[in-house]
């Protein structure tokens, strides 16, 4: 049974985990059967980490030690509220600490990445001619919020879907200094690693603050201490209660009107005047995500307690496994940096199969197999064209063909992402799935749904009321 907490007590979690010897990192609802189209119930195989993980184990131990102590906080008087609030200080706390920063800078929660650049595009009070430099590698989340708030120019990729640092140098000095440069620490869609100091290095050269855009990174490796702002998302990252985190410098949030507006961002109110308070809480409106924020705190507390060094040479493993299996395969095109190009990559693999549409495959691997991944251009549709390296007139009639309600023919590929708890033996099940699914007739019918561009299979083991959902991943 939950201990009582204590106001001043160590929220963070750090008994050592048992493990299970198949599964060295476990996460909650690993290995729970699907059923398949065989009749047969499989393990599922959580192959989509890039898009969310489950929650480690801790995480979910300390969510249900903390709930019963839920209450509102910073707007309370009993015990209950001053031990959440106490827990989500801690919390914030301990992002700070993750990042590498200190007492300069704040962390602010928020709900996840999008939220998190959002808030920040907000609060850079851009003027009209001010440039934002990004990279035609960042996922929608690195892109849209940027494009309303000020002019964007984009940094290229080389067919490989990467760029040197000295590209960065060269887009930075080609016009207009930027006010801020915003760039992935590892992309969503081929899991390559960007040069991310020498990037920065490049930016600070020249007086230009970066952003990081760790939601990729912060699970996988330590993030980069000299970017300025830094940003990403919980759910990511084994901790999946709604919580993300924004960190950037106090003076950034220390004038003008915060991204929310609303009660506890504020010192006083009357009808005609507001004083907003300071940050962090002055960006904060509203009552915060005080379980998001315990729930994210346990998966810092697990990763650190665990140790970089065991992680990445565990997910370096198994991404040199998953990208060389991949390619192996005849007529799989693996996409991103090639295997001998020396460029690093996390345990992430997209790839397309030649012949077979990438929503076809996906739903293969579901229905056949009982593996879980995602297809489609990965709300990266800029990097995904210049993977795929699409003619002008492929481009137009896709998009006129999605504009008419018909996903059919939208490009993409097929993308399968490891993250901590996955095996030597999960990459060799993935890969002889798809192997067999290159070489052999699909089991049963499929029948692609124009909407939404996915293949359905009319079979108990599908839940038929979910046809007109598909799988979702034709959106962006
Ligand atoms: N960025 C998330 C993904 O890659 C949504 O799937």
């Amino acid at each position: 049974m939950a201990q009582p907490l204590e106001i001043g007590d160590d929220v963070r979690t750090s008994t050592a985990r048992p493990g299970s010897a198949a599964r060295p990192y476990p996460l909650v609802g690993d290995d729970l059967l699907v059923p398949c189209v065989d009749g047969i119930e499989r393990p599922y195989l959580a192959f989509d980490a890039a898009a969310s993980t489950s929650a480690l184990a801790v995480v979910m131990e300390r969510v249900n030690e903390f709930v019963p102590w839920y209450s509102s906080v910073h707007r309370g008087a009993g015990h209950k509220s001053r031990l959440a609030t106490n827990a989500y200080e801690a919390a914030r706390e301990a992002a700070l600490r993750f990042a590498g920063r200190g007492p300069q800078d704040v962390a602010i929660v928020c709900r996840n990445t999008t939220e998190a650049i959002n808030h920040l595009a907000y609060r850079m009070r851009f003027e009209r001619d001010d440039v934002v430099l990004t990279t035609v590698v960042e996922h929608h989340a690195n892109l849209l919020p940027w494009r309303r708030m000020a002019q964007c120019r984009y940094i290229e990729v080389s067919a490989a879907g990467t760029f040197t640092a000295g590209d960065v140098a060269d887009a930075l000095d080609d016009g207009p200094l930027p006010r801020l440069l915003a760039v992935t620490g590892a992309s969503n869609v081929t899991g390559w690693l960007p040069p991310i100091d020498d990037v920065i290095d490049a930016a600070h050269a020249r007086g230009v603050p970066v952003l990081v855009d760790a939601a990729q990174l912060a699970p996988h490796r330590p993030m980069p201490a000299a970017a300025d702002y830094i940003v990403w998302s919980g759910h990511k990252m084994y901790a999946p209660f709604g919580a993300g985190i924004l960190i950037g410098p106090r003076a950034t949030f220390e004038h003008g009107d915060p991204f929310l507006a609303g009660g506890g961002a504020v010192d006083l109110v009357d009808l005609d005047e507001v004083v907003w308070t300071d940050p962090p809480d002055r960006e904060e409106a509203g009552s915060p995500n005080v379980v998001g924020a315990v729930a994210l705190h346990a998966a810092i507390v697990e990763l650190e307690r665990l140790g970089w060094p065991a992680i990445v040479e565990h997910e370096e493993r198994l991404a040199l496994k998953l990208r060389a299996g991949v390619s192996a395969i005849d007529g799989v095109r693996l996409l991103g940096p090639a295997l001998d190009s020396g460029a690093s990559t996390l345990a992430v693999a997209s790839f397309v199969v030649q012949g077979v549409p990438h929503a076809l495959v996906a739903a293969r691997l579901s229905a056949e197999f009982g593996i879980g991944v995602r297809h489609g251009c990965f709300c990266a549709h800029p990097y995904l064209l210049r993977l795929l390296d699409l003619a002008p007139d492929e481009i137009e009639r896709y998009r006129s063909e999605v504009l008419s309600g018909d996903r059919r023919t939208i490009p993409g590929a097929v993308r399968a992402s490891a993250g901590i708890s996955a095996t030597d033996d999960d990459v060799d099940r993935f890969l002889q799935a798809l192997q067999s699914i290159v070489s052999t007739p699909p089991a049963v019918l499929y029948e692609q749904d124009a909407p939404t561009g996915d293949f359905w299979v009319d079979h108990p083991a599908w839940d038929a009321g979910g046809r007109s959902l598909g799988a979702s991943c034709g959106r962006g």
